[in-house]
């Protein structure tokens, strides 16, 4: 299978593949800052295509900042009672995958006003057309038929999420690249307007292979396709046992013609530390039924320890929140140095 990528993809390619260099010599120069929108318990999907990594660059000694987006929710939906609970699950996912909170800053963006209100000069700096044709707002608009202002300044509220503590690194799929294009832009174009202020972020790109659901279709909570980090081991049983193969007896790996039985494959290998080979070597002669068991112990043995860290974890609340106001004072007090330094380079000191 061969993917195409444009010029801006592979430029950003290589920039990346020289940052991963420069980390390894000297892992301490660089501070990280991603996030996850809290709409629910994180998933299988979310742990090989992020957090694994997360938890690689934390323990490398990177300085790292993980923003809880709860200001990012209402972009395309209302908070709920239960928003709050939410955030302590997704906190759970973060902690019993193995982010230290002791090494890494772990926020919610309602708690850090200042990092808001950098939202205001920086949306100064962009028109109306760029906002307009970022992808993730176009799809946006095109599905709901209505975008709110939220929405559509959303890429920009991510630049102050990213240039608040200054990260120079941003964790990425190619799909990102262009909100991170837009954090740049702004970063410069404040640079150029009021003096040096913020340095240039790159995106590390991430080679893990993007993970479906149990349908085929991209993997997401909403579309119950998704397996969370926090399923039991029935749970995980019942959605792979309604996961969606194909009518070819045999398992083979081919994931541009047989995308749902590949997807299994894939996820097998990956929750055995096994490559692709070698778990096909383990299915000879097994339908996908056999396929289907083999996947499900796999996960189930993966996250067992997880899992079982998570549900020591949820039961202390009193930690959690400790873990949450730590994160959230740290994220703080450099939301405020940052805001003065943007003062004082505004000419807005009284
Ligand atoms: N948009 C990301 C998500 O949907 C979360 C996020 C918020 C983020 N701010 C960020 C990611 C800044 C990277 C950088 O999960």
């Amino acid at each position: 299978m061969s993917i195409s990528y444009n010029e801006s993809q592979l430029a950003s390619i290589a920039t990346s593949e020289s940052l991963s260099l420069k980390i390894e010599e000297d892992p301490t120069k660089f501070r990280v800052l991603t996030g996850d929108r809290p709409t629910g318990p994180l998933h299988i999907g979310h742990y090989f295509g992020t957090l694994q990594n997360r938890v690689l660059l934390q323990d490398k000694g990177l300085d790292m900042f993980l923003v809880i987006a709860d200001y990012q929710v209402i972009t395309d939906r209302t908070t709920s009672s239960s928003l709050a609970s939410t955030v302590y699950e997704v906190l759970a996912d973060y902690l019993a995958c193995g982010i230290d909170p002791s090494k890494t800053t772990i926020f919610t963006h309602s708690q850090i006003p200042e990092l808001n209100q950098l939202l205001l000069p920086f949306l100064s700096l962009v028109s109306q057309a760029e906002l307009e044709r970022n992808p993730t707002v176009k799809e946006e608009s095109s599905v709901s038929g209505a975008l709110n202002a939220l929405m559509l300044t959303y890429p920009v509220h991510q630049a102050a999420d990213i240039l608040f503590c200054k990260a120079n690194v941003v964790p990425a799929g190619l799909d990102q690249l262009p909100h991170l294009q837009l954090t740049k832009t702004i970063a410069k174009r404040f640079n150029k307007a009021y003096g040096f202020t913020f340095p240039k972020p790159e995106a590390l790109l991430s080679s893990t292979p993007v993970l479906l659901g149990t349908d085929g279709t991209k993997m997401s909570k909403s579309r119950n396709n998704a397996i969370a980090i926090s399923a039991t081991t029935n749970q995980t049983a019942q959605l792979i046992k309604k996961a969606t193969t194909d009518a070819i007896k045999d398992i083979y790996y081919d994931p541009t013609n047989r995308p749902t039985v590949s997807n299994l494959i894939l996820l097998a290998s990956l929750c055995s530390n096994q490559s692709i080979e070698a778990v096909l070597a383990d299915l000879e002669n097994q339908g996908s039924q056999g396929l289907k068991n083999y996947l499900t112990d796999s996960i189930n043995s993966y996250f067992a320890p997880i899992r079982a860290k998570r549900q020591a974890i949820v039961t202390d609340q009193a930690y959690l929140r400790q873990v949450l106001t730590q994160g959230n004072e740290k994220a703080r007090s450099l939301a405020v140095d940052t805001l003065e330094q943007v003062h004082k380079n505004m000419s807005m000191q009284y």
